[in-house]
C-alpha cells in the first residue's frame, strides 16, 4: 500500500457537507483513494508539497464527442459573421467521420483527452453520433470504450442523408442499439427541431433504457423544447443544454432526480444567449457544467473555460460554477466516487497554480493546472 501526504495546501476543497472548503489543510491518498483530510503532516511514503496553491476535486466533463474527423472553423468564422447555428453541420462530420480510420479516429480523441487532462478533468464522458451507420456508431463507442468507462450511444444525434426518419428510428432502437449497447453505459438522443421528435425521442430513450442503459437527453439548446420534461419524466441522468427554458421546465427539473447540464462553450460558439443558472439554482435544480466539445458548436476541452463563462455571464458564484463543474458533473454521471474529495473519493484532484479556485474565472485563457492526479488510467500522468 502506498501514501501520499499533500501539505501546505493553502485553499482545499473537498465539498464536504459541513465545511466545502478548509484553509492550511492536507490530505492523505492511500492507493488512489482520499483516507485522510486534516491539519498536521501525518507520515507517508511520498509527500507533495502544494507550497500554499489551491486543491480542487478533478473536473468532470460529463458531456462530450471526441470521436470524430475534420474541422468546422469556417463555420465558425461564419457565424462570428453573423450566421446562425445549424444543427445540419453534425452531417458534414458524419462524412469525413466515415471516411477516417480507426487510428485516426483514436489518436484525434486520445489528443483531446490529453488536452483535458493537462486542464485538470480527470472524469469525462464521450459520446458517439458522427457515424449513424450500424457498423460506425459500433465503431465510435467501441473507440470510446478504449478511453473512459462513460461511454454514450448517440446514435440519434440527425437522421443521416438518404434514411427516411422512420427507417433510421427502427435502426436506432434496432439493430444499432444491438450492436452499441455492450460499448455502452449511457443512451442520448438530440430532442430539437431538425434533429429528433419529443415522440421519436420518447421511442428511441425507452428502448435503449430497456437495454439497461442510463438516459441522458441535448434538450433546449436552440429554443424550448418538451424534451426537457421528456428527461425528468424517464429518469434521465441529466438533460443537456438548457438554454431554453419555460417555467414549467425548471419547475419540473426542481422537483427530480434529473440534473441541468449547462454547456456554455455552445452558447460561445454560436452566439446563442448563455443559459441562466441563477434561475436554475434558485429554483433547487442540480446543475452541472460540461465543455461538450465538439467539431461544430464548440470545440474546447477547456473546463476552467466553462467556470470562467459561468461565473460571467450566468449567474453564478465561483464557487458554485466549481461545484457544478465537479460535483455537479459526477452527479450527472451518477457517480459518487468522483467530483468531491471528501474520505473515499477517488483521489483525482487538481493542484491550482493559484491561491484560490475564484482565479478559474478571474484569470481566464490562463493555464492554472499546476499538477494533475488521477486515477483513471487514459486521464493519468
Ligand atoms: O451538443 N446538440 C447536438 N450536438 C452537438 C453539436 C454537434 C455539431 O454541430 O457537430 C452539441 O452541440
Ligand atoms: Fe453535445
Amino acid at each position: 500500500m502506498t501514501t501520499t501526504l499533500i501539505d501546505n495546501i493553502g485553499l482545499l476543497v473537498t465539498h464536504e457537507q459541513e465545511r466545502a472548503e478548509r484553509t492550511g489543510a492536507s490530505l492523505v491518498i492511500e492507493d488512489g483513494v482520499v483516507a485522510w483530510v486534516g491539519a498536521g503532516s501525518p507520515a507517508a511514503d511520498e509527500r507533495i508539497d502544494a507550497g500554499g496553491r489551491c486543491v480542487i476535486p478533478g473536473f468532470v466533463d460529463s458531456h462530450s464527442h471526441l470521436v470524430f474527423a475534420g474541422d468546422r472553423s469556417d463555420e465558425f468564422e461564419a457565424r462570428m459573421a453573423g450566421r446562425r447555428y445549424e444543427a445540419g453541420g453534425i452531417r458534414r462530420t458524419v462524412r469525413l467521420t466515415r471516411e477516417a480510420t480507426d487510428e485516426q479516429l483514436l489518436a484525434n480523441a486520445r489528443r483531446l483527452v490529453a488536452e483535458a487532462r493537462a486542464q485538470g478533468t480527470t472524469t469525462l464522458e464521450i459520446k458517439s453520433g458522427y457515424g449513424l451507420s450500424v457498423a460506425d456508431e459500433e465503431r465510435s463507442v467501441r473507440l470510446a470504450a478504449t478511453l473512459t468507462p462513460e461511454v454514450t450511444f448517440l446514435g440519434a444525434h440527425v437522421v443521416p442523408e438518404g434514411v427516411s426518419r422512420e427507417d433510421y428510428v427502427d435502426l436506432v432502437t434496432g439493430e444499432m442499439l444491438d450492436a452499441c449497447a455492450p460499448h455502452s453505459r449511457w443512451i442520448d438522443v438530440f430532442c430539437e427541431t431538425g434533429a429528433f421528435t419529443v415522440d421519436e425521442s420518447r421511442r428511441i430513450l425507452t428502448a435503449g433504457i430497456a437495454r439497461g442503459l442510463g438516459a441522458r437527453v441535448h434538450a433546449a439548446q436552440l429554443g424550448e423544447s418538451d424534451g426537457v420534461r421528456l428527461a425528468v419524466e424517464l429518469g434521465a441522468a441529466s438533460v443537456d443544454h438548457c438554454t431554453y427554458l419555460s417555467d414549467a421546465d425548471v419547475e419540473a427539473l426542481g422537483g427530480s432526480a434529473t440534473v441541468a447540464t449547462l454547456l456554455p462553450g455552445v452558447e460561445f460558439s454560436t452566439k446563442h444567449p448563455y443559459p441562466d443558472a441563477r434561475r436554475l439554482l434558485d429554483a433547487g435544480v442540480a446543475v452541472a457544467l460540461a465543455s461538450d466539445c465538439n467539431p461544430g458548436s464548440s470545440f474546447t476541452t477547456s473546463m476552467p473555460l466553462m467556470v470562467a463563462l459561468a461565473v460571467r455571464e450566468m449567474g453564478m458564484t465561483p464557487a458554485e460554477a466549481l461545484a457544478a463543474a465537479t460535483l455537479g458533473g459526477a452527479a450527472a454521471l451518477r457517480r459518487t466516487d468522483v467530483g468531491h474529495l471528501r474520505v473515499g473519493a477517488r483521489a483525482d484532484l487538481v493542484i491550482l497554480d493559484a491561491p484560490s479556485y475564484v482565479h478559474l474565472a478571474y484569470r481566464p485563457g490562463v493555464p492554472l493546472a499546476h499538477r494533475v492526479l488521477s486515477t483513471s488510467p487514459m486521464l493519468a500522468s
